[in-house]
């Protein structure tokens, strides 16, 4: 695979900040390999502010020769692959057969769920995908707009969800910190480090689909009479959405340079920091 597109690097190659250091701060740099830098990085073909005409040539560009690519072909493995390598790496061995992190909680099955604890996490969730959804609707990175409407949208079904609580009797409580403070990172990233934003992009919707189905499970079992949130269906296949999100993240990869590509992997250490934080809460 070529390191590199040089068709649309060569169209629009503008600079962008790398995340600021108050970023770097907010989340937790719990390891050392975590390395996020400040200063100038070149980010190729992402022009926020750039004319129309211009956008199309990056996107007659990127079309014809994003599909090879994002099929695999020409050597390399599809970025998602290495991008669910890491993820997995980062789980701990209770929570899935590939993790090789030594657990520091209790496994899922022996969570004590709470009713309050579980509707903070699904407010600070709604929140989560409620800021996910708006940001790839705007699309301040036009490559973004790859990623509306992939079926994956969770912030409507636990808009209903919520909707069911109350009327279950319960108080549906504001954002919590959790939720706040990843929302206003996801923002931040958005803006200034694309290739960080897609990391917290695919973990998000990747996780939920795997381990948060299962957690979900596991709580309607305990505290919920087996009720099937919303939360947790999808509409059509989900394997075949599941599949189209990661062509697209393939595709929209092989634009990236091998350092873009580093430091979106990089990037999803936070990304479990931040979820870990929201799932603490449903056994807290
Ligand atoms: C208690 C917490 C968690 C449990 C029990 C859990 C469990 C799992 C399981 C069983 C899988 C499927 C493994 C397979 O395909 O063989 C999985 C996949 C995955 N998880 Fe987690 N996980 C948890 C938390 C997280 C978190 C916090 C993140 C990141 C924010 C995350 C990201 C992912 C990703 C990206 C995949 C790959 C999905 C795919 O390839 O479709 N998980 N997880």
């Amino acid at each position: 695979m070529a390191p590199a597109s040089s068709a649309s690097a060569s169209l629009t190659t503008i600079t962008t900040p790398r995340v600021s250091a108050s970023a770097a701060a907010a989340g937790r740099t719990k390891s050392g390999a975590l390395s996020l830098t400040t200063g100038p990085r070149r980010a190729p073909g992402i022009c926020a502010a750039s004319p129309q005409p211009r956008r199309r040539m990056v996107a007659a560009a990127a079309a014809t020769e994003m599909a090879p690519a994002a099929r695999g072909e020409g050597g390399g493995k599809p970025f998602v692959e290495e991008m669910r390598a890491v993820a997995m790496r980062l789980h701990t061995k209770d929570q899935a057969r590939e993790g090789e992190k030594e657990p520091q909680a209790p496994p899922v099955n022996r969570w004590e769920p709470t009713a309050e604890g579980y509707l903070r996490f699904l407010v600070d969730s709604r929140l989560v995908f409620q800021t996910l959804e708006d940001i790839v609707d705007r699309a301040a990175v036009p490559w973004y707009a790859e990623f509306r409407n992939t079926g994956l949208e969770r912030s409507e079904a636990l808009k209903k969800d919520l909707e069911w609580f109350s009327e279950q009797g319960h108080t549906i409580p504001e954002p919590s910190a959790p939720g706040t403070t990843y929302a206003s990172y996801l923002e931040e990233l958005s803006e200034k480090d694309p290739q960080a934003f897609i990391c917290h992009f695919y973990n998000v919707y990747f996780a939920h689909t795997a381990g948060g189905r299962m957690i979900g499970k596991k709580v309607a079992e305990k505290i919920l009479n087996k009720k099937e949130l919303e939360f947790y269906q999808w509409e059509g296949t989900l394997s075949q959405l599941l599949q189209n999100v990661r062509s697209k993240l393939n595709q929209v990869a092989s634009n990236w340079s091998r350092e873009e590509k580093n430091h979106c992997l990089e990037e999803t250490e936070k990304s479990f920091a931040y979820s870990g934080d929201l799932l603490r809460q449903i056994f807290t």
